[in-house]
This record gives C-alpha cells, sequence and structure tokens, in this order.
C-alpha cells in the first residue's frame, strides 16, 4: 500500500515515536511505501511531502516535536479544502492517510471521512482532552515538566513567603493542573471545568497563612475561568479551528491575590515548555502501540476509525465518537481532593 502521514495542532512529545513505529512496520512488515505530509493539513493542501523511510526516521524515537512539522490549519476553512486533499491523494496513488493529532486534526479527519477520504486517526495532545482513549501520549511528559515546575518553585517559594501562582496548559480540561497541582502538593488548584471563586481561593490561603505556612502554590489552567462577575480576564486572537489564544489568567490571579490578601504574589507562565524535549518512558511506549495499531487499521481498510488506549490494551473507536466531545475532568474527581488544598 502506499500510505500518506501528518501531523496536525500542537505538537506533543510522542509524535516522532509513532512516525518511527509507522515507518517501521510499514516497511519492514507489510512492504508499504509512505510519504510524510508537512505541517498537518496545510502540506496535504499545498502538496508540500517527502517520502519517509527506516533511514530517514532512525534515531527520533526519543525526540520531542515533529520530524513532519505541524500547523493549525483548517482544510474545511480554505476553498475547495476537500476536493484539494481528494486531489493529493490521487496524485500521489495514496490508499489512505494518518492523521496524527487531537480534537481539530481528527475532527477535520472525521469530516473527510464523511466525505468519502479514507482516513484513520491517532490520537494526540498534552492536554489529555480527547474522547475514546483513556489517555494521550504527551500529556505524562507535559505532567513530569509542570510536577517539576512547582517542585521548583515550592521551595523559592517558600524562601520568599510568597504565593506564586503556575499557570498551565489545558483550555477546555483541567487534567495537567490537576494532577500537577496533587503531584507538587499545590495548595489551590484552579480547572475549566468548575468555574471559581476567587474569594474562596484566597480564604484557603489565609487558611494556611493563619496555620504557620507563610507561602502557597496556586495550579492553573489556561482556560480556568472566574465565576461571572467576580474578576475579568482577557481573550486573544482566534485561530482557524475558532480557539482563543489563551494564556493571561495567572497574571490576573497574581494581582487579585495580592491585592485581596496582602500576601506577595508572583505568577509563572509555564507554556510551550510543556510541549517540547524528549518524552517520557510512558509516552514513547503508548506512541509506539499506538503507531504499530495504526498501520493494522490501513491494512484493515478500517476508515474513519482511530486507535486508542482502552484499558490497557490499544483498541479502534469510531473517529466520529472520539471527537464527540471533549474529554474533562470529572467534577467528583476534583472534589475528591479538595481536603489537601489550602
Ligand atoms: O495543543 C493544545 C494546547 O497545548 C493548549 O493547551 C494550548 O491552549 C494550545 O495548545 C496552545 O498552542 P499554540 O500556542 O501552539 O497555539
Amino acid at each position: 500500500m502506499r500510505i500518506g502521514v501528518l501531523t496536525g495542532g500542537g505538537d506533543c512529545p510522542g509524535l516522532n515515536a509513532v512516525i518511527r513505529a509507522v515507518v517501521r512496520k510499514a516497511i519492514d512488515v507489510q512492504g508499504d511505501e509512505v510519504v510524510g505530509f508537512r505541517d498537518g493539513w496545510r502540506g496535504v493542501l499545498e502538496d508540500f511531502w517527502e517520502e519517509l523511510t527506516i533511514e530517514s526516521t532512525r534515531g527520533i524515537l526519543p525526540r520531542g516535536g515533529t520530524i513532519l512539522g505541524s500547523s493549525r490549519t483548517n482544510p474545511y476553512r480554505r476553498k475547495d479544502g476537500p476536493q484539494t486533499v481528494r486531489e493529493t491523494l490521487a496524485r500521489h496513488r495514496l490508499d489512505g492517510l494518518i492523521a496524527i493529532g487531537g480534537e481539530d486534526t481528527l475532527g477535520a479527519a472525521t469530516r473527510l471521512h464523511r466525505d468519502g477520504i479514507p482516513v484513520v486517526g491517532v490520537p494526540k495532545t498534552i492536554d489529555n482532552d480527547l474522547g475514546g482513549t483513556e489517555v494521550t501520549f504527551g500529556f505524562d511528559t507535559a505532567l513530569q515538566v509542570a510536577t517539576d515546575a512547582i517542585d521548583r518553585l515550592h521551595t523559592t517559594a517558600e524562601s520568599h513567603h510568597r504565593v506564586l501562582v503556575v499557570e498551565v496548559m489545558g483550555r477546555t480540561a483541567g487534567w495537567i493542573a490537576l494532577h500537577a497541582g496533587i503531584a507538587g502538593g499545590a495548595d489551590v488548584i484552579l480547572i475549566p471545568e468548575l468555574p471559581f471563586d476567587i474569594e474562596e481561593a484566597c480564604q484557603l490561603l489565609r487558611r494556611r497563612h493563619a496555620r504557620g505556612r507563610y507561602f502557597s502554590i496556586v495550579v492553573a489552567a489556561e482556560g480556568a475561568v472566574p465565576k461571572e462577575g467576580t474578576m475579568t480576564i482577557q481573550t486573544g486572537q482566534l485561530d482557524e479551528f475558532g480557539h482563543p489564544r489563551l494564556g493571561g489568567i495567572g497574571h490576573s490571579l497574581e494581582r487579585e491575590i495580592e491585592r485581596r490578601t496582602g500576601y506577595e504574589t508572583r505568577a509563572t507562565v509555564l507554556g510551550h515548555v510543556q510541549r517540547g524535549g524528549a518524552p517520557t518512558a510512558f509516552d514513547r511506549v503508548l506512541a509506539t502501540r499506538l503507531g504499530l495499531a495504526v498501520i493494522d487499521s490501513v491494512h484493515e481498510r478500517r476508515w474513519g476509525t482511530m486507535v486508542a488506549l482502552r484499558g490497557t490494551e490499544i483498541a479502534s473507536v469510531a473517529l466520529v465518537d472520539a471527537v464527540a466531545d471533549v474529554r474533562r475532568v470529572p467534577v467528583e474527581e476534583y472534589e475528591r481532593f479538595g481536603v489537601l488544598f489550602g
């Protein structure tokens, strides 16, 4: 078979591990040929590609990012987008396309499949917010980066008797914030799923001070929102999938906490540090398992499906189900940890 591969959306540690596994199994086991499209859907629309071989993918397993490049290009925002995708596939005599991406890239793949294009998906996102799979690769790495940062911030917070606010990624789901916050022993954790009351958060900090702990760590997901009318926050420009550029809640919290409590407060925005660098061993293994499995999906022509982790096994699920809903932190799970706050 001739197979196309692309990586789309925000990059994520483990993408190269998928590409390597796909190429190794496709070429060595199946005798396939693999075409890598550059920069997500943009490469398919603009016919920007390279042949992927065992040699060209050698040594990439531990490397962060993606050797194919990525973009947030949406084929449905381009004139004749789906038709152009179809023509590119025909020009390269491709039997099918593997789209490695998150909610947006796989959302586009779902629509393309509905429009008759043979596509299968591999889930990725550090935010861990995709449906249909237990966990996405990239999340474990981002979590470790955020936890290491919190550990470091703890020691300086203690020395200076400060409140340190750590803003982490997660626009609609608070998985990184909750898990890094718990792993790092944060005193307040704010997630997008549960609009927060700034006064309640400050109360937790005051209680901690009253107990003789004169420093605190607040972890906030970038998509955390205050309860209506309690605090103003800014939103940024929209991308091609209609998402605003976030990043700003940390500094808003810094000002508001200091104003309300009188405690010296500083914010750190972790940003893209969470997405960069080498994947953890867990993410390498998960990404490799998904890459190997998706070649079976292609050979069985299971178009419109996505490989996924179900329990401890790799399974195949309908793309349409995977992208139907964002996988959010259940409020009960967040509340279970409430005893540890403050
Ligand atoms: O890929 C998801 C994500 O990590 C979000 O948490 C974040 O809002 C976004 O990427 C930021 O990505 P970029 O700055 O590349 O648009």
